[in-house]
């Protein structure tokens, strides 16, 4: 039985647990606000806001409903449009600035707009206009044009920017929630919601993780979008709201990221933040708001894509993954070959630790497009640096080979040697020598070495000033 609150109502239901809440909502409860676009999270028809008590609020936060199975709604608060709408049919402030800036046509994609907006009214990030555009970099708009969206963003920005104590005050997460009832941005019934999770947690059901089966599901933006159909009925282990996988501790020398930690966990980390400067730079490059809300770490780790990005970035910090069992095995040996990991069925990842102790860190993706896409190259690199003097070094690259690829002759190279560039040009020699691509949609083999080439060269350009021709 999976309980849990759809906008004002409470749900218990003993449908599959694989089914989809965009399947749910639409077909089960008649909620057909919610759009289907592409199923396969790239669109953001489907946007909807996920509450879950987080200390003494609820924390909200944009997903996309055509990958989200009904066992990760468990005792959360699920909000599709409807739940946002105003009773006498008044538009609350968003869906009224989408308006007033012409900001909708065919109407399709609007609803998925009004849902990430209003999820950046509600949510921590500084309410500003980057954050307002940011926010809705999970959606699609095939034909009204993105500019007069960008106003409407702009406007609702302008309209919940405050300034001093007051700003301090709208930082804090139940505050933020008070506010957005008051304004109209949300319905009155928001304010309860946190006691009636209250309410629902005293009778939901939190089993044990067992390793009985051998399908895990994380955020289900893999597993839904390569096997949609089979999804709905398997036999899974959900170890997403895992309350044993959902941490970030950190010691003097160590930092362990629980399996379950997402995409967005690591953006929202104080630690993570003190030792990745560029962290919002570089995770902003990673799939969507949405998508990284849902994706975890170990399963961009699993998925074992070629060009997975949390994995080639944890490649370059050497870290390391813990199992169930509590068998540890360096990430840079846990790829045998295409999608062959070194890992018996009924393991599952529970953690990831890595040394904190390289003094820089750089991460360089290219793709078609800048944003919400797969990387044709990306790469990265850890070093520990004294005295101008490589004292540790470890460099990772994606899309040239069929393994997310640790260089370990670059890595051991570097060691010892002065940043100069002589020890450039040799390393990118070695990374020739080291790297396999192949021909394919992403690029010709060619441009991907050149591609890792130029990036391995970026890396030094962004951490040192090098100039690449002097
Ligand atoms: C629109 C879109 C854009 C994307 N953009 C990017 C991108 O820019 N960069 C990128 O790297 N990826 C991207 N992805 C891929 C995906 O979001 C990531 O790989 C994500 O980290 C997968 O995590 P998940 O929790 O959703 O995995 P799931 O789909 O839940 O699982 C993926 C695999 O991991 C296994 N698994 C999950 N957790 C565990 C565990 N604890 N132990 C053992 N096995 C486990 C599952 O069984 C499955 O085999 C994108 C996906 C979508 C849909
Ligand atoms: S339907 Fe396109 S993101 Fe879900
Ligand atoms: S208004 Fe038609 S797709 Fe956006």
């Amino acid at each position: 039985m999976i309980k849990f609150i759809l906008n004002n109502q409470t749900i218990e239901t003993d449908l599959p647990e694989g089914t989809t809440v965009l399947d749910y909502a639409r077909y089960h409860k008649n909620l057909k606000g919610t759009k289907i676009g592409c199923r396969e999270g790239d669109c953001g028809a489907c946007t909807i806001l996920v509450g879950e008590a987080v200390g003494d609020s609820v924390k909200y936060r944009t997903q996309t409903s055509c990958l989200m199975p009904l066992a990760n709604a468990r005792g959360k608060h699920i909000v599709t449009v409807e739940g946002i709408n105003k009773p006498d049919n008044e538009l609350t402030e968003v869906q009224q600035a989408l308006v007033d800036e012409s900001g909708t046509q065919c109407g399709f994609c609007t609803v998925g707009f009004v849902m990430s907006l209003t999820g950046f009214c509600i949510d921590e990030t500084p309410k500003n206009l980057e954050m307002a555009i940011s926010s809705i970099d999970g959606n699609i708009c095939r034909c009204t044009g993105y500019k007069s969206i960008e106003r409407a963003a702009e406007r609702i920005s302008q309209q919940l920017a405050v300034s001093g104590k007051q700003s301090e005050e709208f930082g804090e997460m139940a505050n933020r929630l008070n506010i957005s009832i008051e304004k109209g941005i949300v319905p009155d019934y928001f304010s309860e919601i946190k006691n009636r999770l209250a309410e629902l947690k005293k009778t939901t059901d939190c089993s044990p993780l067992t390793a009985d089966c051998s399908l895990f599901v994380g955020g289900g933006t893999d597993l839904y979008v390569q096997r949609p159909a089979e999804m709905v009925r398997a036999e899974s282990e959900n170890l997403f709201d895992s309350f044993d996988l959902r941490f970030i501790k950190e010691n003097d020398d160590f930092i362990e990221i629980g399996a379950s930690v997402t995409v967005t966990d690591l953006l929202e980390s104080k630690a993570i933040n003190n030792l990745f400067p560029n962290l919002y730079k570089h995770l902003k490059l990673v799939s969507s708001t949405p998508i990284r809300n849902m994706a975890t770490i170990a399963g961009n780790f699993i998925n074992a894509s070629p060009i997975g990005d949390m994995t080639v970035w944890f490649l370059a910090l050497d870290a390391s993954i813990v199992f169930n069992n509590d068998r540890e095995i360096p990430l840079r040996e846990f790829y045998l070959g295409y999608k062959t990991l070194a890992r018996t069925a009924d393991e599952f990842v529970t953690k990831i630790r890595f040394r904190k102790n390289f003094t820089h860190f750089n991460f360089e993706k290219v793709c078609k497009r800048t944003f919400l896409d797969i990387a044709s190259v990306n790469t990265a690199i850890s070093l520990r640096i004294e005295n101008n003097s490589i004292l540790e070094a470890h460099v990772s690259a994606g899309g040239v080979a069929p393994i997310p690829f640790y260089l370990r002759k670059t890595s051991e190279f570097l060691r010892g040697r002065e940043i100069s560039a002589a020890t450039i040009s040799e390393a990118n020699e070695i990374i020739q020598s080291e790297i396999s691509p192949i021909s394919d949609v992403r690029g010709s083999e060619s441009y991907k070495r050149l591609l890792l080439k130029q990036l391995f060269t970026a890396h030094f350009v962004e951490l040192f000033n090098f100039e690449p021709n002097e």
